[in-house]
């Protein structure tokens, strides 16, 4: 490990351990440079200050990463359930006793305030004891045979070395949620977490090898975008690509799998309608609607993205939100009174403006916000829209950004139509207290995830995936497991 650039870490994040702070690959059990001794710049997002200088690879590196996890599959896949469940609950236990220091690399390299860097410390440590836990139930089947001197059975297998590429909003979280379903199913893999990131995903790659996980089983590189995805999608020692992120990116890659079929897995973009019918709790509409636009400032794929609010309680729900976003305190994720920090860079701050101005340019009204916000170039303001239109980007577009455009409708027919109304289908939310309005709209909406009076639904018991443009596949869940697996159909003959 690079001695120099720990120590100027330890002044920038300050931790209990500092061996948690790794900077190189890691590679069939050994951290090394880049093979060009390039480095990468790790920027905190609230102050634009260096954190980190990460060794930054490419082709060669990447290839060497496949060929040592596939050297290492077989005998991974042969281990017992139970002792590949142990490894697990061991890394599982070293993420939670340090809980604080991967909170506090979370908030440095991403900008979150320090409570939602903590809470995605517990979010992504359950995917890996969650995992522990099934890799001892992966069972297969025995079929009724059409003959009685034959057996059928289904036997589950690994599918092989799967490739995790991970984006920078959950860096510690969207990481677990791909290796530890991967690893209980006795896959290897070989990850690429974001560049703007890297820091949670090798500090969890250095305690899955404190926890006792063999050499080549786990490994990871960050680097040259292009040249890394490339050699993942196109080597055929890889089995599987299984990817968070954008829906651009998401097809790109989808393409480039296709000419050695691999199998894929894709959690992408989000468009999602928060519905809030005339007799919903109103305060709890509000609450629910908060959590669920502004945690991580707006950069979440299920963040919801257009507000439906049924004219009758248009206004009241309007003021009670202003009056609860106004209390939202913006800046450095380490103060312990933020509640919103940075946006990941200038450049997505200056997207989320123009989604702004382009509403305001066509009609739309700003109740709160509205603009870039002293604290730094990377902030935006809390923002409430009103009069928004179809017509408006931010209508159709993600908005990743702390932005929450309001829509008035009249009648539940309206406000199903406008929420399907977008080419993607990940989550959807609404707030009703009638039971039949809640059958109703919950099946007539075309997302994976649906909300009712509640603006969290994230955890690792339910699956967590998207219809339409937003994906294919499930993570988490009993579900979570079928994406790392093989059926084998054994027909077996010549009974007496
Ligand atoms: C995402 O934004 O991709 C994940 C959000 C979550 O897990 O809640």
């Amino acid at each position: 490990m690079n001695q120099t650039i720990n120590q100027n870490l330890g002044q920038t994040i300050k931790l209990n351990d500092p061996s948690l702070l790794q900077t190189q690959a890691f590679i069939d059990g050994q951290w090394i440079n880049a093979d060009s001794n390039e480095t990468l710049p790790v920027i905190n997002p609230a102050n634009n200050q260096l954190l980190a200088s990460v060794a930054k690879c490419g082709q060669s590196e990447t290839r060497r990463m496949i060929d040592a996890a596939h050297r290492a599959q077989k005998l991974w896949a042969t281990t017992t359930a139970k002792e590949r469940a142990r490894l697990l609950r061991n890394w599982y236990e070293l993420i939670i006793n340090n809980q604080e220091d991967l909170a506090q690399i979370i908030t440095a390299e991403q900008g979150k305030p320090l409570s939602e860097s903590r809470a995605e410390i517990t979010y992504g440590s359950n995917y890996v004891e969650w995992f522990s836990e099934e890799a001892k139930r992966i069972y297969g089947d025995l079929i009724p045979a059409p003959t009685a001197n034959k057996r059928l059975m289904v036997l589950k297998q690994p599918v092989g070395v799967v490739a995790c590429i991970t984006p920078w909003n959950f860096p510690n979280a969207m990481l677990t949620r791909k290796i530890a379903p991967a690893l209980a199913a006795g896959c290897t893999v070989v990850c690429k977490p974001a560049s703007a990131t890297p820091l949670s995903a090798l500090a969890l790659v250095y305690l899955a090898e404190k926890a006792g996980i063999p050499k080549g089983v786990v490994n990871i590189v960050v680097g040259n975008t292009q040249e890394i995805g490339d050699e993942l999608t196109s080597n055929p020692l890889v089995k599987k690509l299984t990817f968070t992120g954008s829906t651009q990116i998401g097809k790109q890659l989808i393409e480039k799998c296709a000419d050695t079929v691999k199998r894929t897995s894709m959690e992408l973009g989000g468009n999602a309608p928060f519905i809030v019918f005339e007799n919903a709790d109103i305060d709890a509409a509000v609450e629910g609607a908060v959590a669920s636009k502004y945690r991580n400032a707006g950069q979440t794929c299920v963040c919801s993205n257009r507000l439906l609010v049924q004219a009758s309680v248009y206004e009241e729900f309007t003021k009670k939100l202003a009056l609860a976003v106004k209390l939202l305190k913006l800046g450095n994720g380490s103060d312990n009174n933020t509640n919103i920090g940075p946006l990941i860079d200038k450049k997505a701050a200056e997207d989320v403006c123009n989604l702004i101005d382009d509403a305001v340019s066509k009609g739309a009204q700003i109740v709160t916000g509205g603009a870039r916000a002293e604290a730094g170039d990377n902030f935006v303001q809390p923002t409430i829209l009103t009069d928004v239109s179809p017509e408006m980007r931010l209508f159709s577009e993600e908005i990743f950004g702390p932005v929450a455009p309001l829509i008035k409708f009249e009648t539940e027919e309206e406000a199903v139509e406008l929420a399907n109304d977008t080419e993607f289908g990940l989550a959807a939310y609404f707030y009703s207290q009638n039971n039949n309005q809640i059958w109703r709209v919950s099946e007539q909406l075309e997302f994976g995830i649906v909300g009712v009076n509640e603006g969290i639904i994230s955890n690792e018991m339910a699956p967590f995936g998207g219809i339409k443009e937003s994906g294919q596949g499930r993570e988490g869940s009993k579900y979570g497991l079928d994406d790392y697996l093989e059926l084998k159909y054994v027909c077996l003959g010549g009974i007496e």
